[in-house]
């Protein structure tokens, strides 16, 4: 692999993978794996799902990509899909291609309606490679550090007279990005009460709230949206990952009232496969599935059971710390010392012994969050796995995979 540039943050054990159904990569020599990390957390329903095989042969034969000045049907038929689920009938989607992307343009969609100059948002939220939610500027973004409001006492709604709630400047403040639950990779969730705050202190005053569902959307914590978890009406979603399955695209939905403050100025974004038939047949065809097939309500009975068996593993084991997550996004992470030698030798060695889960570099946690497709079959065996190399005794061979 030594012609492709490779993302630095994480590591590549496997460089020969040639097939992959469901939750199994299979390499040349025929070994297989379970990809409890579904990629990096897209593939939803599972690495090829037949249903998106059948309508990625048969699409572009019919039209894939069109141009600014045509379009297909099929494409409104797809937007009105996504705007009926979640709950912004008579507002606007654009399809793009990256969930960087679906964020970057519910951001500069934002900034041109919002008249004040910062957006609010979480300290640990991660947004994207590029655009001005990846630089989070100082001049642009106001940026809360949340962690001291996980514990928080107080019942009541979040005030002036709370020292943290009173270093907001909300006069300055004209939306509020909330990303609920990745944290970075890390699975921290935002407490309600926090959030609920945030969201009516800045709806009462005309500011927008845009939720980032990248990693949070489509079922990954238990629910179609992260956002649900929190009861709050969001007025711009970006969605990502997930709704493609592997299939590069991304949503961005926009509710009716945001799309009425444009008064019919344009969102001066364009690139070449916006609004693509092709992304925006595989968006409605996952989408699709995920209902046809229950998946949704599976992915919570998987990850209640993946988490109870997790939690088990912690209580007999003293290599884990805490278990974090909602739904099919979960966190698992290590007792650990500063080199994390711990998090590296267990990730090897399941690695080694046929299951890939999440892991960055420098952080004690492994990330489980496999397609909402997962066979019970495959979580016993990655339980029992674990258990296993956690009793185990350590070894310094076990670097090999
Ligand atoms: C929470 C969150 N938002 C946005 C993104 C960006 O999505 P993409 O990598 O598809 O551009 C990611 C990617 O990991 C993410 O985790």
């Amino acid at each position: 692999m030594s012609h492709l540039f490779w993302y630095p943050g994480h590591e590549l054990i496997l460089d020969d993978i040639v097939r992959a159904e469901n939750c199994h990569l299979y390499d040349s020599r025929g070994r297989r794996y379970v990809d409890l990390e579904s990629g990096v957390w897209c593939t939803s329903i599972g690495h090829a799902h037949p249903r998106i095989l059948r309508l990625l042969a048969e699409q572009p034969a019919k039209i894939g990509h069109t141009g600014f000045c045509y379009t297909a049907g099929l494409v409104e038929d797809a937007a009105l899909a996504f705007l009926s689920l979640l709950g912004l009938d008579g507002g606007k989607v654009v399809f793009l291609c990256s969930g960087s992307e679906a964020v970057e343009y519910g951001v500069r969609l934002a900034q041109s309606v919002c008249n004040r100059p910062l957006l609010l948002t979480m300290k640990d939220s991660y947004f994207g490679a590029y655009g001005s939610a990846s630089r989070k500027d100082e001049n642009e973004w106001f940026c809360f550090d949340w962690a001291k409001c996980a514990d928080c006492p107080a019942s009541r709604k979040c005030a002036q007279s709370c020292p943290r709630w009173a270093t907001i400047p909300f006069d300055r403040i004209g939306g509020f990005l909330f990303e609920p639950g990745s944290s970075s990779g890390l699975v921290r969730f935002p407490p309600a009460k926090l959030i609920a705050s945030i969201v009516s202190t800045l709806q009462e005053r005309g500011g927008l709230v845009l939720v980032n569902e990248v990693t949070t959307g489509v079922g990954r914590t238990g629910l179609w949206f992260g956002f649900q978890h929190y009861g709050i009406a969001p007025d711009i979603v970006a969605i990502g990952k997930g709704i493609g399955n592997g299939y590069p695209v991304s949503v961005t939905a926009v509710a009716p009232g945001v799309v009425g403050r444009l008064r019919g100025q344009p969102v001066k974004y364009a690139q070449s496969h916006q609004n693509d038939p092709l992304g925006a047949a595989v968006a409605l065809e996952v989408l699709r599935v995920l209902r046809e097939e229950g998946l949704i309500e599976r992915g919570r009975e998987v990850g209640a059971a993946l988490t109870a068996g997790l939690e088990a593993i912690r209580a007999r084991t003293g290599g884990i710390r805490e278990i974090r997550g909602r739904g099919l996004m979960i966190a698992v992470e290590m007792v650990d010392d500063a080199e994390t030698t711990l998090t590296i030798r267990t990730h090897r060695e399941l690695v080694r012994r046929g299951f890939i889960l999440g892991r960055r570099p420098g952080v004690p946690v492994l990330r489980c969050d496999p397609s909402l497709t997962i066979g019970r079959a495959d979580i016993e065996s990655f339980l029992e796995a674990l258990e296993d190399v956690l009793a185990g005794p350590a070894d310094p061979e076990d670097s090999c995979y």
